[in-house]
């Protein structure tokens, strides 16, 4: 029997185009592909149609299939001989609990290999031609999940995440915002940082709201933003509005930012 072999693979944030070419020659060659519900169905579109498809996506309100569930399919599969893509939103290493797939697969003895993808965060960065460093606005970056167990609050080193000149980036933050906002700005941070607020980032139907951190609560209350949706935070934000409204025709003056 042929051996089992696993790719975690990024799907990247949502549009095909911006999947890695050996991400879309892996899922023309797998027997299955094992995939999240962030996976676009344009992506979906693209496996074809002699390929077995099992959607393991976690619905918000609806009972997630167990990891140790989805852990279990992937070595079964592997081990009845099949090429396996596990399919993940973004860069399956990045809040996408592949290291967990990854350890399992290890300790299984199943060879695995994984193939980077696009995260949200850059995405719908390019999305705005927004820059997420740029001198004297951003130094560095913060990646956060704004998710937290019911049991235990969020907790971050608040001190550190208030630098002005950080670029804070939340995942799965709709629920929490208001928290990590208030949070940041009793820590220092300006209550006019701006916000930008991606719903859906890089897909047709893409939405998006810029805010402040003293307003971000009540703007989403009004916008109704749908999931998945993405935070930057930070002053970078402010390039945003402008290299997103850029005519090639502007005066130079018209695209001055300054701290
Ligand atoms: C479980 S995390 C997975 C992140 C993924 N591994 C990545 O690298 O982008 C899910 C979160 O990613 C963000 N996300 C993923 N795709 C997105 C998109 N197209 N637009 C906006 N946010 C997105 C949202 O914050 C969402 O709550």
């Amino acid at each position: 029997m042929k051996e089992g072999h696993v790719f975690l693979v990024g799907a990247g944030p949502g549009n095909p185009e911006l999947m890695t070419v050996k991400a879309c020659r892996l899922l023309q060659e797998a027997d299955v592909v094992v995939y999240d519900r962030l996976v676009s169905d344009a992506i979906l579109n693209l496996i074809p149609r002699g390929t077995t498809k099992i959607d393991v996506g976690k619905q918000p309100h609806h009972h997630p299939v167990p990891q140790e569930e989805i852990n279990e399919t992937l070595i079964r599969l592997a081990k009845s001989g099949r090429t396996v893509i596990r399919l993940k939103g973004g860069d399956p290493f990045l809040f996408g609990r592949g290291g967990e797939e990854a350890l399992a697969l290890a300790a299984a003895g199943i060879r695995f290999e994984v193939v980077p993808g696009i995260t949200s965060a850059q995405g719908c960065a390019a999305s705005f031609k927004l820059p997420l460093t740029h001198r004297e606005f951003a130094k560095g970056i913060r990646y956060l999940t704004g998710h937290c167990r019911a049991d235990s609050g969020i907790e971050f080193d608040w001190d550190g995440l208030a630098d002005p000149q950080t670029t804070l980036v939340v995942y799965m933050g709709l629920a929490n915002i208001g928290e990590i906002a208030r949070r940041l700005m009793d820590h220092g941070r300006n209550p006019e940082t701006p916000v930008l607020a991606v719903s859906r980032g890089t897909l047709p139907d893409e939405r998006h709201i810029t805010s402040t951190l003293s307003n971000i609560c009540i703007d989403l209350q009004a916008a109704v933003l749908p999931s998945p949706t993405l935070f930057i935070i930070g002053e970078v934000v402010r390039l945003a509005s402008i290299l997103g409204t850029f005519r090639h025709d502007m005066h130079p003056e018209q695209l001055a930012v300054s701290p």
